[in-house]
C-alpha cells in the first residue's frame, strides 16, 4: 500500500518555528518516524513538500489514476483558505487524512476553520509530530 504524505508551506521551516507550538520536532525528524511506523505497518510512503499552492494543487492531481491508496495532509496555512486544494481533494476516489501539528482550534479564530476537512475522511489536530503516526495508523486501518 502506498501513502503519498503532503506537508505544506513553512512545515520545512519547523526548527525555526515555536516548538510550544508544533513540537519541537524538525521536518527530516517527522518524517523519519513517519517512515519508521510505515516500515512496521508495511506500508510505503512517499513525502512532498512545497511552499506552493500550485504544486501542491498538481501533486494531488497527479495521484489521479496513479498507484496511491491514501494521502495524509497537512496543508498548513493553506488549510485556512485554500479553495483550490479543498477542490483538487474532492476530486479523488481515495482517503485523504487531514493533520495538524498544533490544536487549530486553541489557537487564532482564523486558523479554526479548515476548508480542507470536509472532503476528508477525517482530522487529527494537536499532536505534534506525532498527529502523523496517529493519521498513518487511521490510515492503515482505513485501507486494509
Ligand atoms: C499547522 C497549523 C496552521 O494553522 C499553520 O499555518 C501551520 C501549521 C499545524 O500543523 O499545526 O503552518 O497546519
Amino acid at each position: 500500500m502506498n501513502i503519498l504524505i503532503i506537508h505544506g508551506p513553512n512545515l520545512n521551516m519547523l526548527e525555526k518555528r515555536d516548538s510550544d507550538i508544533y513540537g519541537g520536532m524538525s521536518l527530516g525528524e517527522i518524517n523519519r518516524l513517519v517512515e519508521e511506523r510505515a516500515k512496521d505497518l508495511g506500508l510505503q510512503v512517499e513525502f512532498f513538500q512545497s511552499n506552493y499552492e500550485g504544486a501542491i494543487v498538481e501533486k494531488i492531481h497527479q495521484t489521479l489514476g496513479q498507484m496511491y491508496d491514501g494521502i495524509v495532509i497537512n496543508p498548513a496555512a493553506f488549510s485556512h483558505y485554500s479553495i483550490a486544494i479543498r477542490d483538487a481533494i474532492e476530486m479523488l476516489d481515495i482517503p485523504v487524512i487531514e493533520v495538524h501539528l498544533s490544536n487549530i482550534y486553541k489557537r487564532e479564530e482564523f486558523r479554526s476553520k479548515s476548508l480542507i476537512s470536509s472532503v476528508c475522511h477525517g482530522q487529527i489536530s494537536g499532536f505534534g509530530g506525532y498527529s502523523y503516526i496517529l493519521a498513518l495508523e487511521a490510515m492503515n486501518k482505513l485501507i486494509m
